[in-house]
This record gives structure tokens, sequence and C-alpha cells, in this order.
């Protein structure tokens, strides 16, 4: 049968992993998909650069946006990244044509998926953001699919695996933050820059996109209370393990209802004293996880890698195969127009 052919925009290491995986696993891919999927155009900033594939046989776009234009294409794939910019160009106009869009970029979902949700729907196309929160762990099918029957009232998550592992680690060494963020670094866990991570906005990022899933509201990244794990001593994490806690840098959501409508949303991240049979205070290293306490299903915890280009390939395939499929799902579980407001206090964006 005819071919799904997708676009892809950035070839940073997700986007080469997604190459990567189309290519290695094409025929079981072909097998579940029903047809076989194709890349057929590509876009990145340097064209010669060595990534390890082979990019001879597919149109190359200078510009991003291209690819929500270009005859001939099912769905974008983009992993460009950034809230703004080229990423949200590319998203827009892809909608707004009418083409699926795959994406990977939580800043942009928690920041504009209200629009972009609204504009796939008017225009019939799929939006899709499984590698947003938690990679190719797959938490928003989760929620979206398995518990769709359920009211959920709480999740609460440990969303940035740089963090978790740096807690970690001090926990195990006794050392100060400074010195284990030095170590990660060196290792290649944690960015140059961290601040994303170790301030909680990349936790954050995640919490909004899963609340909006999750209770039916639309994601309000400026609604989060937020507060990474900069100050915390090792002498901190030493005296709360003798008391019997673990130090986390846990995620909430919880929605207040009066009756059956949304009342009011708390959505925090913050590093957490987590009693040692709670189940998030034995997540260690750069994993993820997030427990969602559904009404009949009860509490489901779902945990794994949280990064990577494996990991975050394996969320966009899966997601390019739901369209390939012909599977079509509101980006948020309920049509656009049915999501509730959430007031915002803070009208800044961050
Ligand atoms: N840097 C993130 C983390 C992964 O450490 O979990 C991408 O959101």
């Amino acid at each position: 049968s005819e071919a799904f052919r997708l676009g892809i925009a950035g070839l940073g290491t997700v986007g080469a992993g997604v190459v990567r995986l189309l290519t290695e696993h094409a025929a079981l891919i072909e097998t579940r998909a029903g047809r076989p999927i194709e890349v057929v155009a590509v876009s990145a900033r340097e064209r010669t650069k060595d990534r390890g594939i082979d990019l001879s046989s597919y149109h190359w776009c200078n510009d991003p946006v291209e690819l929500a234009h270009l005859d001939g294409i099912d769905a974008v794939a983009e992993v460009i990244g950034g809230s703004d910019g080229p990423a949200l160009d590319l998203a827009r106009e892809s909608l707004g044509h009418g083409r699926s869009l795959v994406t990977a970029n939580k800043a942009m979902i928690a920041q504009h998926g209200l629009d972009l949700a609204q504009r796939a729907e008017a225009n019939s196309a799929g939006l899709l953001f499984e590698a947003a929160v938690c990679a190719g762990t797959p938490i928003l099918q989760t929620l979206r699919e398995g518990m769709v029957g359920n009211r959920i009232d709480r999740i609460e998550g440990i969303l940035n695996g740089t963090s978790n592992y740096i807690l970690s680690a001090m926990e195990r060494q006794g050392e100060d933050f400074g010195e284990v963020l030095a170590e990660a670094q060196r290792l290649g866990y944690a960015e140059a820059d961290p601040a994303l991570d170790v301030d909680g906005g990349d936790a954050a990022h995640k919490l909004a996109i899963l609340a909006a899933l999750a209770f039916g509201v639309e994601p309000r990244f400026c609604e989060v209370e937020i507060e990474g794990i900069r100050d915390i001593r090792a002498a901190d994490i030493m005296q709360a393990e003798r008391l019997g806690y673990s130090v986390r840098l846990v995620a909430m959501a919880d929605m207040e209802r009066q009756g059956d409508s949304p009342a009011r949303l708390l959505q925090r991240v913050r590093p957490c004293l987590l009693p040692a049979h709670h189940p998030l205070a034995s997540i260690d290293g750069p994993t993820n996880a997030v427990l969602a306490h559904g009404d009949y299903a009860g509490p489901i915890l779902i945990q794994g890698a949280g990064a990577g280009s494996e990991s975050t390939a394996s969320a966009i395939v899966s997601d390019v195969v739901a369209l390939a499929r012909g599977e079509t799902r509101p980006a948020f579980a309920v049509p656009a127009t049915s999501l509730a407001g959430v007031k915002c206090a803070d009208s800044g964006e961050r």
C-alpha cells in the first residue's frame, strides 16, 4: 500500500535518531503501520555535517517552514526545539495547511498548545507530542487512551532526569550540588547551561502538558510555581535520610473540582521530602516517572528514560505510526474548543 511520507525538521541527535530508527526497523514498522513510512524531505542548519546517516535520497530544505508547503508530504516531525522562532512558525504553517505535526517540543506545547490544537482541529490535521514529555516513556498515550475512562484528580512525577541524577548522586556520594553538577557536566548528563534542568523550567513545561491532558484544561506553563534544586546541600539530604525521607524534585498537578467542573488547578515543581515507601522515592539516576491517580484504574506508575536520542525517537515514531494508521485523536484528549481555561496570574512569558 501507499507509503506515508514524512518531512523532518531538525537533524540533531533526535532527528538523526528518528532517521536511524525508521531505517533500522523499516520492515517491523511497515507491518505495524500497515504501510511503509518514508522520510522524503529534511531540513537542518548545516547540510554537510556528518551525522552518520545518509541524506542523499531526501529533498533538502534550507528553511524548515518549506516543509509545511512542500508537495507530497503527509506529516512533519519537528525536532528543532525552542518555544518560538522557526519551530513555532513551522508548526503554525503546517497545521494551518492541514498538514499533521509530530513534535518533541515541550516548551512550545506548554506555551502555545491551545493555539496549535485549535489550528490542528480547524484544518483536520493531527497534532501529537508524545516525545515532549518523558521521551519514549509513553505517559501521554497512557493518559489520553489508557486512562480515558477515568477521572484524574492528581498527577505527580519526576520529570527532569538531570535533576534526579544530581539528587541521587548527592545522596549516594554525600557531595554538594555544585560538585555533582560539575561531574554531571563532565559525563555529559547535564548541559553546559543547566538552568532549564536544575531550576525546574523543563519539569514545569512537562507538568503543564500532563495537567492539560489529565484534567482537560488548556496547558498553562505560566501558572506553574517553580523552585529548583540549586540550594539543596548534602547536609539537607543526609538529615532527610536519617528521618526516613528522600529529596526529589517533584512536579505535582492537583485539580480541585466543583461537581464536574474544574475549580482550581495547582501546578508546582519543587524539591520535596518523599517517605521511603513512596513510589517516586526510589526513582534513581536520570530516570523519569509519573504517578497518575485514576478513580477507576487506581494509581498508575509509569517510569523509564526521559531523554536521549533513541528513547525520544521511539516516541516520535509511535506518533508517526498513529498518523500513518489514520488514527485521529484530539491533541489534549478533548476537543480544543472544550478545553477549560485556567486563569493566568502572570501574563509575561517565561
Ligand atoms: N534535559 C531533560 C532532562 C531532558 O534532563 O530530563 C529533555 O527534557
